[in-house]
């Protein structure tokens, strides 16, 4: 393979549950980053989101590397990695520290200061912030400063969103990272790299909700004003729902995943009763052909389920409103309005459904209904 060291390339590695993926990227002529390879290789070595196995989170992410160097035709040094799991948790802080700039003119050293006072929180001996996310300044009392940089005041203030994390678990990622060959750059919450990818400008400042449904987590960030003001991790993802599928039907976990991907639908009724799918069985026995409301109603409960865990996980972060549903919001995976669950039809006009017209939203139970029952 040829390689080159020259070019100036950035590298991303999310490290999820189900599959272990590298993206390389290069910096165009006008600033603008074109992904020049990608590699993915399927996880064994995480639980939840967890790094529970090293040796093979290394051979993962060796395999997964591998692939983007080959067909980025350059070999890199270092990532940026993603971290999630359930030890994640967010928290809303505040700093408050005295302008002491020439003139009383707010410098870059007193908005860090401000913002080292804002992350010094009591944090439990075994974890560590990953984020200090700026969401608003005060100077004086001027409020809804988003650049302080400047401006004249005696006071400054600063909002933050600290992102939170496990030491150990955080370790263990940075670990496998450097025992496969690679140097971090940089750790990043995965909701929020799911929200750069996403999310538009406008939409942060709107507010919006991003739920980004994996195989063993179910990450969610809170964006409100521009900032972000809630994040966190629960432990349920798709890979419990393919778990629900191979008990209730007595098929093998693979075919259980395959009969979710190709004819899973999250709500029962939009579902024909004549559908029918053919279902593996266990110990060598013939396929059965089943009803496809029943794979249906399997699938329905695990998803309200995950959906009802994100809106309690909210109304306990203080956020009823977003819990109760007065804003939209949108899956990571297809941009389909919050609510298109993996295993949903998966038809374009359901995933395409317009922002403004939400095909789902939240009522005060949690529970996802859709635009026509909400109506
Ligand atoms: N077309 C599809 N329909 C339904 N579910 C799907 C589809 N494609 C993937 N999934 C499910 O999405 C999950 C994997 O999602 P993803 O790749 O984002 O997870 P991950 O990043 O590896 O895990 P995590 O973020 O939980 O650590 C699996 O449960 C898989 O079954
Ligand atoms: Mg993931």
């Amino acid at each position: 393979m040829a390689r080159s060291r020259v070019r100036q390339v950035i590298a991303g590695l999310d490290v999820g549950t189900t599959k272990i993926c590298c993206v390389i990227a290069d910096w165009s002529p006008v600033g603008n980053l074109d992904i020049v390879g990608v590699g993915t290789s399927p996880s064994r070595g995480l639980r939840k989101g967890v790094v529970v196995n090293i040796d093979s989170t290394v051979e993962s992410i060796k395999h997964a590397v591998a692939e983007a160097e080959e067909m980025a035709g350059v070999e890199i040094g270092s990532v940026i990695a993603g971290v999630a799991g359930g030890h994640i948790r967010g928290i809303n802080s505040r700093g408050v520290v005295a302008v002491s700039g020439k003139h009383r003119e707010v410098s870059q050293a007193d908005i860090d200061r401000a913002l080292d006072a804002a992350r010094a929180v009591n944090l439990p001996q075994d974890r560590e912030i990953i984020h200090v996310l700026p969401q608003t300044f005060l100077v004086d009392d001027q409020d809804g400063v988003k650049e302080p940089l400047g401006m004249s005041g005696v006071r400054l203030e600063v909002e933050v969103h600290l992102v939170t994390g496990a030491t150990t678990s955080v370790r263990n990622v940075v670990r496998s990272v450097n025992r496969a060959g690679l140097q971090v750059q940089d750790l990043v919450l995965e909701p929020l790299a799911s929200a750069e990818a996403v999310i538009s400008t406008e939409e942060k400042e709107l507010g919006i909700l991003l739920i980004d449904l994996g195989g063993g987590t179910t990450d969610v960030a809170l964006f409100r004003d521009g900032a972000v003001w809630h994040t966190g991790s629960l432990p349920l993802g798709g890979d419990h729902i393919s778990n629900d599928i191979a008990v209730g039907l007595r098929t093998p976990t693979a075919d259980a995943e395959e009969l979710k991907k190709r004819h899973g639908c999250a709500l029962t009724a939009l579902v024909r009763e004549d559908e029918v799918v053919d279902v593996p069985s266990v110990g060598g026995r013939k396929a059965r052909q089943l009803s496809r409301q029943i794979l249906s109603e399997i699938i329905q409960p695990r998803v309200e389920e995950i959906f009802t865990l994100v809106a309690r996980d909210l109304v306990r972060a203080g956020l009823n409103d977003v819990a109760a549903g007065s804003w939209p919001s949108r899956c990571s995976t297809c941009r389909c309005v919050a609510g298109c669950p993996p295993g949903s039809p998966g038809s374009p006009t359901w995933c395409r459904a317009p922002f403004t017209r939400p095909r789902w939203d939240w009522p005060s139970t949690g529970r996802a209904v859709t635009a026509a029952e909400s109506e």
